[in-house]
C-alpha cells in the first residue's frame, strides 16, 4: 500500500476544508503570557492552567526536588518496583481533596477512565453515559464492552431515568458523567443524577477534570459546588489542568475500588507509573489549592469579569458556572479563522470544530486562569471586539 498517497489525501482534504490544525510552539512556561515562535508575546486564554500553578515556584521547585531525589522516572510499573513515596503522599492528598477513602494515580486521566470503566464492568453491566462525555469516557466504554450501553441525550435526566428503569434487577449499573462538560462549560445535573442513581441502585462516576480546582468554595470540584461531597461513588480527575498542569490522572473512591484497580486494571499492571517528579509537583499544587483559597476566588472573579465583558460587548457565550466560556461561531473553518485572527491580535484562544463538536456549532473556547490580570482581560476583549465585528458576530 502506498501510505503517502493514502494518508496524504486525507491530510489534503483537511487543508482544503480549512480544518487542518496548526500547532503553535511555545518558548516560555505556560502562563498568562507566553512567547510563541513567530508571534512574540501572546496572552493565553486557552490553557487548562486554571489556577496559574503550571509555573508556580512552589510547584516547579517541588518537581526539581523530586527529580533530584528520585531521578527521571520509575523504570517500572507500580506493582513491580515502581511505587515511590511521592505516589503514596499524592494519593493521600487526592483522597482528602476528593472526600473519598482512597485514590490511585495513573499517567493520565485518559488512562484512569479506561482503567476504571473496564475494571468495574462485568458481563452483565449496563453503562449509562451522557452524550457529551469526554472522548476518554467514550473510548473507555467501547473498550469495556458492557452488556448494554445507554447514551442519554446531554443532561436529559428523563432519558436517564427511563434507561435506569429498563435495567434488569441485579445488573450492575454505572452512570458516568463529566462534572463540567469540556466543550460547553456547563455542569452535570449532579443532585438529580445522584438521586436517580440511589433510587435505582446504580454507581455514580464523575470525571471532574474541569471541575477540580475550579468549582466549589474551596475548589474541591463539582460535588462541593452542589453540596454533594462524599455522595459520589467514584471521581476521576486529571493533574494536567488546575492541579499543576503537568500530566497524570487519578481515580478517587472507596478503598476497595482503588485496591481492585491497583490489582487488576491493565494500565496499572502494564504501563509505567507516574514519574515521581510529576507526583511531587502535583502534590505541591494540591497543597497550594488547600492552603491558598484566594486562587479559586481569583479564578472565579476573572471568569465572572470576562464573561460579563463579552456579554456587554454583544457576544452570546454559552451560559455556565465553570471557567470555560465558549462562543459558537458556526462552521469549523470559521472557528479556526476566528482564532487565527485573534492570534494576530496577540490573543491565543483555540477554535474547535467537527468532530470535536457537532457540525455547525464550531466555537472558540475561552478558558480563564487565576493568573490573568485585568490588563490581559482588557486587551483580550479589545481583540474579541475587533475580530467579532470583522466576522459579523457583533455590531
Ligand atoms: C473531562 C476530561 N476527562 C479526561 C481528560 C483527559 O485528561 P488527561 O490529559 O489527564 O488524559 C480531559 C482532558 O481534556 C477531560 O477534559
Amino acid at each position: 500500500m502506498n501510505l503517502t498517497r493514502a494518508f496524504g489525501a486525507e491530510l489534503d482534504a483537511l487543508r482544503a476544508a480549512g480544518t487542518f490544525k496548526h500547532f503553535n510552539t511555545l518558548l516560555t512556561p505556560q502562563g498568562p503570557v507566553v512567547e510563541m515562535t513567530g508571534r512574540g508575546e501572546v496572552i493565553v486564554l486557552s490553557s487548562n492552567n486554571y489556577l496559574g500553578l503550571a509555573n508556580d515556584p512552589r510547584v516547579v521547585e517541588a518537581g526539581i526536588d523530586g527529580l533530584r531525589r528520585y531521578g527521571a522516572g520509575t523504570a517500572s510499573v507500580r506493582f513491580i518496583c515502581g511505587t515511590f513515596q511521592p505516589h503514596v503522599e499524592l494519593e493521600h492528598a487526592l483522597a482528602e481533596l476528593s472526600g473519598t477513602e482512597a485514590a490511585l494515580t495513573y499517567v493520565s486521566c485518559w488512562n484512569a477512565n479506561e482503567a476504571l470503566v473496564s475494571t468495574l464492568t462485568d458481563e452483565g453491566t449496563v453503562i449509562l453515559s451522557d452524550a457529551l462525555n469526554h472522548a476518554s469516557i467514550v473510548d473507555a466504554i467501547r473498550l469495556a464492552r458492557p452488556a448494554r450501553k445507554a447514551i442519554y441525550p446531554h443532561s436529559d435526566l428523563d432519558a436517564l431515568q427511563r434507561e435506569l428503569a429498563a435495567c434488569e434487577p441485579g445488573q450492575r449499573k454505572l452512570v458516568i458523567t463529566d462534572g463540567v462538560f469540556s466543550m460547553e462549560g456547563d455542569l452535570a445535573r449532579l443532585p438529580e443524577i445522584v438521586e436517580l442513581a440511589r433510587a435505582h441502585d446504580a454507581i455514580v462516576i464523575v470525571d471532574d477534570s474541569h471541575g477540580v480546582g475550579v468549582l466549589g468554595e474551596h475548589g474541591l470540584g463539582t460535588p462541593e459546588h452542589f453540596g454533594l461531597r462524599g455522595e459520589v461513588d467514584v471521581i476521576t480527575g486529571t493533574l494536567g489542568k488546575a492541579l499543576g498542569g503537568a500530566a497524570g490522572g487519578y481515580v478517587a473512591a472507596g478503598a476497595d475500588i482503588c485496591e481492585l484497580l491497583a490489582q487488576r486494571s491493565r494500565p496499572q499492571l502494564f504501563s509505567n507509573a507516574l514519574p515521581a517528579t510529576v507526583a511531587c509537583s502535583a502534590l505541591a499544587a494540591v497543597e497550594a489549592l488547600r492552603d491558598d483559597p484566594s486562587l479559586v476566588a481569583r479564578l472565579r472573579a476573572n471568569t465572572h469579569r470576562f464573561r460579563t465583558m463579552l456579554v456587554d460587548a454583544g457576544f452570546a457565550p454559552i451560559p455556565g458556572d465553570s471557567a470555560i466560556i465558549p462562543i459558537v461561531v458556526g462552521e469549523t473553518a470559521v472557528a479556526i479563522r476566528f482564532s487565527e485572527r485573534l492570534l494576530e491580535h496577540g490573543i491565543f484562544v483555540t477554535g474547535f470544530g467537527f468532530p470535536v463538536v457537532p457540525e455547525g456549532t464550531a466555537r472558540v473556547r475561552v478558558q480563564m486562569s487565576a493568573a490573568l490580570e485585568p490588563d490581559h482581560l482588557a486587551r483580550a476583549l479589545a481583540a474579541f471586539v475587533a475580530v467579532g465585528r470583522e466576522f459579523d458576530l457583533i455590531r
